[in-house]
């Protein structure tokens, strides 16, 4: 649809950017500090593993007056579980508290919104040995880290985030990481751990809203619109099917409190529909999100299933991430859209298109806590010239806006990252960052915090609240 005239973005929006805890801290195992998931997986010998990051855990101070120089509104970052309870229940490590309560601060002098995430796939090691989300009692587990964060931290903090990208986890858990014994959970198994975090969040939120009512509290999916590959019919429907079991099903059990009724009947056919206690319906129903938090990279372009293994492949230049299922759907191509460096498909106007379908189906805010683009960047005579990020950023910007003029109710814009930090599982020359750190995937260097290119253009964007976008 075109307009006369384009709506401007929202007053108070929230201008941000986003880290994770594993991916940006280090100091792995400092400060009473267990191991989590991430630190035990098998670690890929060609890429940086996670024991430095980006030593933001020792630099924070510098790096959010960076972020106050860029003139950041929002800063997202996740809360490591494993420093706050390093047992994963039980006693609390005063140490971690005190930690985040700077970080807090800091960003509060300046007037930076923070928004916290608390989970981003870093489950406590011990937790994972007495089954990890297989284990109910994980819910419990959860809810207690919660209230922790809750008492110590909801007076400052407006806007929380459960889990982040639980999709992803449950649908490409390889993506995150491979356990030590190289096995990864079979689908029966993810789709109860799914539940049991379903649970878990929607006790959290309940609970958020008891000890916090004037904080917001979301999920964050990877939300994302799929393409059918041609008009054929069948195409339609098998996007539709890989919508389903990709997004919506995540979105509506926290939203609508149920699971969706195609993708219960996909895990029944299958066997894999996860066991369900009296009194879980009502868990479920009884909590519901203030807005919904999302993360946008790609669209996804799919085919009618051929009904044999051949529907299944990997990702192009990501043999980690499989797609396709027997008898589901079809990963195919889109001759329309261009591609990063690592194979994901770059979609300004599927971001737009998402945002339209995810605010008509929830009816909530919507806060973009992940979007960007992955680059081998290079410092060259102290500068970073990243102009591919600049036109990645302006043009999902420029979508954004069109879809807040299309009347979806926008709370704000977290691009990843607001420094370079360690890729899920890609290593340290993929960067993201607004600030380059100089460092190699092995060679640690002084880590000094470089300005990039699209560090002054985002710092203009925000001064301009959008306009010229
Ligand atoms: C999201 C995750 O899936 O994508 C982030 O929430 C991640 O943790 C980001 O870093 C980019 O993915 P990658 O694999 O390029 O680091």
């Amino acid at each position: 649809m075109h307009y006369k005239e384009l709506a401007p973005f929202p007053e108070g929006f929230l201008w941000g950017a986003s880290t994770s805890a594993y991916q940006a801290e280090g100091a792995w195992n400092e400060d009473g500090k267990s191991p989590s998931i991430i630190d035990n997986y098998q670690h890929p010998k060609e890429y940086a593993d996670f024991k430095v990051a980006s030593d933001h855990y020792h630099r924070y101070k510098e790096d959010i007056r960076l972020f106050a120089e860029m003139g950041l509104k929002a800063y997202r970052f996740s809360i490591a579980w494993t420093r706050i309870i390093p047992d994963g229940t039980g006693e609390v490590n005063q140490a971690g508290i005190a930690h985040y309560q700077d970080v807090i601060r800091e960003c509060r002098n300046y007037q930076i919104e923070p928004i916290v995430t608390m989970y981003h796939f870093d489950l406590p090691y011990c937790l994972e040995e007495k089954g990890g989300w297989n284990n109910r009692e994980t819910i419990d587990a959860f809810v207690a880290y919660a209230r922790v964060l809750f008492t110590s931290f909801g007076s400052q903090v407006k806007y929380w985030l459960t889990i982040n990208e639980q999709n992803t986890m449950i649908l490409h858990p390889g993506a995150i990481g491979l356990p030590e014994n190289g096995v990864l959970p079979s689908k029966k198994e993810l789709y109860q751990q799914n539940h049991h975090m379903m649970l878990a969040q929607a006790k959290t939120m309940k609970l958020c809203h008891e000890l916090c009512p004037d904080s917001q509290i979301g999920p964050a999916l990877n939300l994302t619109a799929m393409y059918a590959e041609s008009c054929k019919p069948e195409d339609a429907i098998a996007a539709h099917n890989w919508e389903v079991l990709r997004c919506w099903n995540f979105a509506d059990v926290p939203v609508f409190g149920r699971y969706h009724s195609l993708a219960w009947r996909y895990l029944e056919d299958r066997e894999i529909a996860p066991e369900v206690y009296a009194g879980d319906s009502d868990i479920l129903a009884g909590a519901k999100p203030d807005f919904i938090a999302m993360n946008y990279y790609s669209t996804a372009t799919i085919a009618a299933s051929q009904g044999n293994p051949s529907d299944v492949s990997p990702r192009a230049g990501d043999q980690q991430i499989m797609l396709g299922e027997t008898g589901v759907y079809r990963a195919a191509e889109n001759p329309f859209v261009s591609k990063t460096k690592y194979g994901w498909v770059i979609d300004p106007a599927g971001f737009r298109y998402t945002l339209r379908k995810v605010y008509e189906r929830y009816h909530l805010p919507i806060l973009i806590t992940e979007n960007g683009i992955g680059a081998p960047d290079v410092l060259e005579n102290g500068a970073v010239h990243d102009d591919y990020r600049i036109d990645f950023i302006r043009q999902h910007l420029h979508a954004m806006r069109l879809a807040i003029t299309d009347g979806v109710e926008m709370l704000g814009y977290c691009p990843w990252a607001a420094l370079d930090v360690v890729s899920t599982h890609q290593g340290y020359e993929k960067r993201y960052g607004f600030i380059y750190i100089d460092r190699d995937e092995f060679e640690l260097k002084e880590m000094s915090r470089i300005k990039k290119d699209s560090f002054f253009w985002y710092q203009n964007v925000i001064k301009e609240n959008g306009a010229s976008l």
